[in-house]
């Protein structure tokens, strides 16, 4: 079974786009991502014919909600067959051990995974909502949060991958949006390093939108990442 290291992030606005990008992409290749804009406007659907095509489905809904809610949105997503799914680590421990306990650990259950601070998040927005300190610090500490609740990883920005693999051992997973190959536009991203850099820094994953979605030539894109591992 290969393991592929590249989430391709399908943010488009509806089924026929999506598809139209994953329908170019080899499952053993890349596995893909379903987001907010594509789950509001496409629903489940587009997720179970993901799934039907034998790709591994990262459901990016960022569950952050009373811990009962996210029980049930979890167990949800969980049934729709994905790959993987996650919640916001700042939902507290309750909130992640209720989606913990509704996932399951079994062989075929969904890796569960906590966002720490978004990628996008800059210095004066992380002030501005009353966090103090070193964004470090802060993403350290909720990472450990998610492992004390039995979480499988976090997505964190690839600039901190190595202080968690070393504070959180190997095995914990490490999920990188924020990956720009060198040239390529960062646009609301600030957090960013390349794919090469991401991989050796302990990143696990590589979630990656833009810079292969809005490419002349997607797969051409791709390809281009794949070599510069
Ligand atoms: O286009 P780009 O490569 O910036 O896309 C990054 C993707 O990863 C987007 O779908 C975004 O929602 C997602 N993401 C992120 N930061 C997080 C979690 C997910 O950028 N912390």
């Amino acid at each position: 079974m290969s393991d592929p290291k590249i989430i391709v992030a399908l943010d488009y606005p509806d089924t026929n786009s999506a598809l139209a990008l994953a329908d170019q992409i080899d499952p053993q290749r890349a596995r893909v991502k379903v987001g907010k804009e594509l789950f509001t406007r496409s629903g489940p659907d587009v997720v179970r014919q993901l799934v039907n095509r034998g790709f591994d489905v990262f459901l990016d809904l960022k569950y952050h909600d009373i811990p009962h809610t996210v029980g049930r949105a979890c167990a949800a997503a969980a049934d729709l067959g994905v790959w993987m799914l996650n919640v916001h680590t700042l939902g507290g421990t309750a909130m992640m051990q209720s989606a913990r306990a509704a996932v399951g650990r079994d062989a075929d259950s969904p890796l569960l995974i906590g966002v720490t601070l978004l990628t996008s998040m800059d210095q004066a927005t992380f002030e501005q909502i009353g966090l103090t300190g070193k964004m470090s610090d802060t993403v350290l500490r909720l990472a450990n949060m998610a492992k004390h609740s039995q979480l499988d990883g976090v997505v964190c920005s690839a600039q901190e991958a190595t202080m968690l693999r070393d504070e959180l051992g190997a095995d914990f997973q490490l999920v990188t949006p924020g990956i720009r190959p060198a040239g390529s536009e960062r646009g609301d991203q600030h957090r960013t390093m390349t794919p090469a850099q991401a991989l050796s820094a302990g990143s696990h994953y590589l979630v990656i939108g833009r810079p292969i979605s809005a490419a002349p030539d997607p797969m051409q894109a791709l390809q281009a990442i794949e070599n510069s591992l």
